[in-house]
């Protein structure tokens, strides 16, 4: 890793500590990383931006994120934060305690109860997805993870489109990685469907928990293509014949045909046990929630280029989960020294005290030590300056701001915890 993510300086952004490389892709790199501020157990996947073209950013990978950030399902890893620097972007993704299913079935195939409980958990999830308009499109064992408490914890969802957008020569990729789940219409290079392509994995993944192996696999590449295409698969002697109904039903090569999510749920052997989960109402979301933020996202805009440029912290663009600190940005053609002598000027009419910082900016405080603001300023080209304001919301009590945060933010006074 380079620049902010050097994993040899093991901090990132001063907020996370990276611990071990969980695992390595053609474009992305994912490790086990600590919360310095709060402890917590993160996964980090970092992807190169190098030769993306300037202004990569695009409005679609913005849309992405914020859908992606709004994700809120039992079964579905979250997206904490998206920081990103000029070469790379960083997603910080909810740590799953239990490691990749796909390393479980490698020790031996589940029965079918069990290959039945994680098909559930995957399908609550895509259904859960596929209402609010998000495919996975590169649904594979190797993106089912397990928490805690053995539970299916889906990963990289909406992940596809970004990296699509992102691959180092700067074109749209279908998709790389093993063929083996591949939806017949993909191979076809016809245009598709998110929902059948996700129906027909989820059909290879049931498959693969329940036998051990794919169900469409040759060394010959083009000979597994022609088995994808016709959708001609065996499944194995233990396979009981509701679960072949049910498999060739999601192995339909014909898209038109295939299954669908609302008829899985009624399927008979799919339906035994089922517990339907329910979402918090608040965390639903319709796309057009993404176009009634139009003015969040007019003023976002604006700093496409800037947040890329200067490697700032995207937490702004998604907003910030645990959001205790309101964070700010504007563009201003003023000086740092002049934007610094008018926030003085306003805090002393205030009564309050200013702190210059190490670097460009200030604090301002109470009398009593309590930060209520500090101010960055990030100088963008010698005529426009780029300023963070961090404001304390009524949630949040100074109490919350340790000595350590306040170091961390450059802060040379002694600071007297309140
Ligand atoms: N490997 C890839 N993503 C992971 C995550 N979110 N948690 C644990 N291991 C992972």
């Amino acid at each position: 890793m380079d620049d902010h993510g050097d994993v040899r300086e093991k901090i990132l952004f001063g907020k996370y500590e990276l611990q071990t490389l969980l695992g390595q892709g053609a474009f992305a790199k994912v490790y086990r990383a600590k919360n310095l501020r709060t402890g917590q157990s993160v996964a980090i996947k970092a992807m190169s931006l190098q030769n993306v073209q300037k202004g990569g950013l695009t409005e679609l990978v913005k849309r992405e994120i914020s859908i992606m950030h709004r994700l809120h399902h039992p079964h579905i890893v979250r997206i904490f934060e998206v920081l990103a620097t000029k070469k790379k972007i960083y997603f910080v993704l909810e740590f799953a305690e239990g490691g990749e299913l796909f390393a479980k079935v490698r020790k031996g195939r589940f029965n079918e109860h069990l290959s039945r409980r994680y098909f559930q958990q995957l399908i609550s999830a895509l259904s859960y997805c596929h209402s609010r308009g998000v495919f996975h499109r590169d649904l594979k064992l190797e993106n089912l993870l397990l928490d805690e408490k053995l539970d299916l914890k889906v990963t990289d969802f909406g992940l596809s489109a970004l990296t699509d957008q992102i691959q180092p020569d700067g074109l749209l990729h279908t998709r790389c990685g093993t063929p083996a789940y591949l939806a017949p219409e993909i191979l076809a290079n016809k245009g598709y469907d998110g929902a059948k392509v996700d129906i027909w994995s989820s059909g290879i993944i049931l498959y693969a928990l329940n036998a051990g192996y794919l169900p469409f696999n040759d060394r010959n590449i083009m000979d597994m293509y022609r088995q994808i295409y016709k959708g001609t698969f065996r499944c194995s002697e233990w396979t009981s014949p509701e679960l072949k109904r049910f498999l060739h039903r999601l192995l339909d090569s014909n898209p038109n045909t295939r299954i669908t999510v609302e008829q899985i749920m009624g399927d008979p052997w799919f339906k035994k046990g089922y517990k339907h989960i329910h979402t918090d109402a608040t965390d639903c979301f319709g796309l057009e929630d993404y176009e009634d933020n139009s003015t969040q996202y007019d003023f976002l805009n604006a700093f496409d280029i800037i947040s890329f440029a200067s490697g700032l912290d995207l937490s702004g663009l998604i907003g910030s989960p645990d959001c205790s600190i309101v964070v700010e940005r504007f563009v201003s053609a003023e000086s740092p020294e002049r934007i610094i002598e008018e926030v003085a000027a306003k805090a002393e009419e205030g009564r309050m005290t200013v702190v210059r910082k190490k670097d460009l900016g200030v604090m301002v405080e109470r009398p009593n030590g309590d930060i209520i603001f500090t101010v960055d300023i990030h100088r963008l080209t010698d005529k426009l300056a780029l300023q963070t304001n961090k404001r304390c919301t009524t949630v949040w009590r100074p109490m919350e701001l340790s000595k350590d945060t306040a170091r961390a933010n450059g802060c040379t006074k002694n600071y007297r915890k309140p």
